[in-house]
């Protein structure tokens, strides 16, 4: 059925079946609905012909594995080549799909989980399977997913494909940090992180894979973007330089503390009458100053929130911590700023300058989406 409707969709099909699967349904069957010779031994019996697992892995422009069994995402998830099917899937410079199907307590078990995470990690996608009556003749999730949403989610993955961002990765900062004072009391600031979480969907939108660290805000995660939730600047700094390893570029729109406490009171301290109080605070490292010196040919961009001598202070820091270019958020413009829904920048780079009008976060967020694009196909 699922083979009908790919050839039917216009796909050129090649299937490649393991020997259980033959067990299943027969290679004729299969051969007639793709219009093709299956596959399924490295070398064929009869006529001594090689199958070049390699040749398949670049032929194909997506490999799709239905029914994944959990023998064969195990096997993909740790790299045992020991078939056909597995050879191909090491050698795929195409998307990966698979859909699992198995017995509900197969798929529930912490192995089974452990390595679709890990394939979903690596990008490949997964077509969740089911709920409903198995083969086992148990109810529960493990049914391979209905084949007309396996094909809508391959129509999707070539959609994705025309977008002007797809297969670039970034990572996105937003929100204020928190730096404990006691088990009660912090610093932070009052930012928002809209402008940041704006940036995120704006990026994942124009099929960008986005991580996107994020300080303590009341937003919702936008749509396929990964979030890894932080606390301190320290935390921050931590899961914005692991993300960073893998990615094509960033962008530093968080409002970091500073300063942090030297120490941290285990239960809360207490008022006194004697004398003021005094708090020390050191300095937290500069994550964008830290990104931007191993940032290589990598993209980054970064925020300013200046009150006074903005432009002078903005093109200091697009040259210390070596950005491609910067953001300016003035105080001073009516409509600006933390909370709100709108927003008034400039963008500086090397070149010059650009003063966008008033507009709204999500609209300013495509503005300098469009700069990012520009600045990557360049
Ligand atoms: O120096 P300043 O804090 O004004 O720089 C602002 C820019 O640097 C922003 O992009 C902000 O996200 C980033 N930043 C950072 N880590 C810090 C301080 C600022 O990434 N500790």
């Amino acid at each position: 059925m699922l083979c009908r409707l790919l050839v039917r969709a216009g796909a050129e099909v090649q299937v490649v079946m393991t020997a259980a699967a033959k067990e299943f349904i027969t290679p004729l069957t299969m051969a007639t609905l793709s219009r093709r010779p299956i596959l399924v031994e490295f070398f064929d019996p009869e006529n001594g012909a090689w199958h070049s697992h390699v040749s398949l892995g670049e032929w194909a422009d997506c490999y799709l594995v239905a029914p994944a069994t959990a023998n064969t995402l195990a096997k993909m998830a740790t790299g045992v080549a020991d078939n056909l099917l597995l050879t191909a899937y090491l050698s795929a410079r195409c998307p990966v799909l698979v859909a699992p199907a198995m017995d509900l307590d197969m798929y529930a078990h912490y192995a089974t989980q452990q390595n679709l995470r890990s394939l979903a990690d690596h990008g490949v996608r997964i077509v969740e399977p089911a709920s409903g009556e198995l083969a086992s003749g148990l109810e529960g999730k493990g049914r391979m997913a209905e084949p007309e949403t396996i094909v809508r989610a391959v129509e999707e993955l070539f959609a994705e494909k025309k977008k002007p961002l797809a297969g670039k990765r970034f990572v996105v900062t937003a929100g204020a940090t928190i730096e404990p004072i006691d088990p009660v009391r912090f610093l932070s600031n009052h930012s928002s992180g809209k402008m940041g979480y704006a940036l995120a969907e704006e990026l994942a939108a124009r099929g960008a894979r986005v991580t996107l660290v994020s300080g303590r805000t009341a937003l919702a995660t936008p749509a396929g973007v990964e979030r890894v939730d932080v606390l301190t600047a320290a935390e921050m700094h931590r899961a914005a330089v692991e993300a960073f390893a893998e990615a094509d570029g960033a962008v530093m729109c968080a409002a970091v503390a500073d300063y942090t406490p030297c120490e941290v009171a285990a239960s809360k301290i207490k008022k006194s009458d004697e004398g003021d109080w005094m708090l020390r605070l050191k300095r937290t490292q500069d994550i964008a100053a830290e990104l931007g010196g191993a940032k290589g040919g990598r993209l980054l961009v970064g925020f300013a929130l200046e009150t006074d001598d903005e432009r002078a202070h903005a093109v200091d820091k697009l040259e210390r911590k070596h950005f491609d270019f910067i953001v300016l958020n003035s105080l001073r413009d009516a409509g600006a700023g933390f909370r709100g829904d709108t927003n008034k920048v400039t963008l500086i780079d090397r070149a010059g300058s650009e003063e966008l009008p008033l507009l709204s976060k999500r609209e300013t967020a495509a503005r300098i989406v469009d700069k990012i694009e520009s600045c990557i196909t360049k």
